[in-house]
């Protein structure tokens, strides 16, 4: 079902979807893919929007940071927004201090998306699709994306992403959804339990950019190998959660790339017994403990959002990989597809 949300200052229209299957209900913009509200039902089956965001469509272009859109062309940060590809130097936008965060100052989440609904065998879902042309934000060739956003008949929400080229290119898209299972304005997320399967994490420096040395992630604040409470160990005085206000970092996945999307990781509220679990085809996660939010937005529902009131799980390529020749490479060359697949399943 398509409604009207509103209109940007030139005139052009967003439109609202609203999609239901198998227990979930989501609503999604045609500006930045954003998922505006995604409910799911509590143990007892009362459902609440278990995802960050605005109830009109100023508050997303006054600022928001990232809500529930779709991040491209590059995901994360790159390192003063310079890399060399194919022996060519790039400057990229810079946004974020002296980096790039989130494909620049106008990524894919502030784009207005032709969006196209689909129903096929059990499952509904739109089709989103943006060219990002030549030169955008200082990124090279012309590139097309469509991502797909699937509600299977068990309510899992999938997210198909492919992209085409006519130069060679980085490209690292994904879903900045920030999650609070127990209810968006409901208070922090410190109380959810989260697990992650990585051993390993990549340290960053003061500007958030990796040092390209993955490290264990045993003895330290970033073991989620276990089911942890994420209060557990946010106040320790560990040098990275010092550099990001708590965690903001890349979890290297254990299973690494792989052709179809494997389990990565799962967080779930003891108080409502809602459960998410993620599956993905990428190698790295960004869990990102929502440090910025410092009480100045005021949400969907009504209730403003403090530091810690809904976390991000960004499954991606590593930050800073055009920078980084160790880490899995983000190029894309023409005649290429880029496909990056990614599953959440919802239980109570
Ligand atoms: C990502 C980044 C964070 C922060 C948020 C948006 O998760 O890694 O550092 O920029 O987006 O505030």
């Amino acid at each position: 079902m398509k409604s009207l949300f509103g209109t940007l200052a030139d005139g052009t229209t967003v439109h609202s979807w609203s999609l239901a299957n198998g227990g979930t209900r989501m609503k999604v913009l045609s500006y930045g893919g954003i998922v505006q509200s995604l409910e799911v039902p509590d143990r007892r089956g009362r459902y609440a929007n278990i995802s960050l965001g605005f109830d009109n469509i100023e508050d997303y272009v006054a600022g928001s940071p990232y809500f529930g859109a779709l991040i491209g062309r590059y995901g994360n940060r790159i390192d003063k927004g310079r890399f060399t590809l194919d022996g060519d130097a790039h400057q990229v936008d810079v946004n974020d201090g002296v980096n790039s965060l989130h494909g620049g100052a106008k990524g894919f989440d502030q784009h207005v998306w032709d969006v196209e609904p689909f129903a096929k065998g059990s499952d509904v879902g739109l089709h989103l699709h943006h060219t990002s042309v030549d030169g955008e934000m200082g990124y090279p060739g012309t590139l097309k994306v469509k991502v797909t956003y699937t509600l299977t008949k068990h309510g899992d929400w999938r997210i198909d992403y492919t992209a085409t080229t006519d130069k060679a290119t980085v490209v690292n898209l994904t879903s900045h959804v920030y999650w609070n299972l127990a209810g968006e304005g409901s208070g922090t997320i410190e109380n959810q339990e989260l697990k992650i399967a990585a051993s390993r994490y990549t340290p960053v420096d003061a500007g958030l950019i990796p040092t390209g040395e993955p490290a264990p992630v045993a003895d330290t604040p970033f073991d989620f190998s276990r089911t942890k409470r994420i209060g557990e160990d946010l106040r320790e005085a560990h040098q990275q959660l010092l550099y990001a206000k708590g965690f903001d970092h890349n979890w290297v996945l254990d299973k690494g790339i792989s052709p179809r999307p494997e389990w990565i990781a799962t967080l779930k509220d003891p108080s409502s017994g809602r459960t998410l679990r993620m599956a993905t085809t990428e190698p790295g996660l960004q869990f990102y403990s929502g440090n910025f939010l410092d009480g100045t937005l005021v949400g969907s529902g009504g209730n403003v959002y403090r530091q810690g009131d809904a976390l991000c799980l960004e499954t991606q390529h590593f930050p800073d990989s055009p920078n980084k020749p160790s880490f899995p490479s983000t190029v894309l060359r023409p005649g290429q597809t880029y496909r990056s697949t990614t599953v959440h399943s919802f239980t109570c």
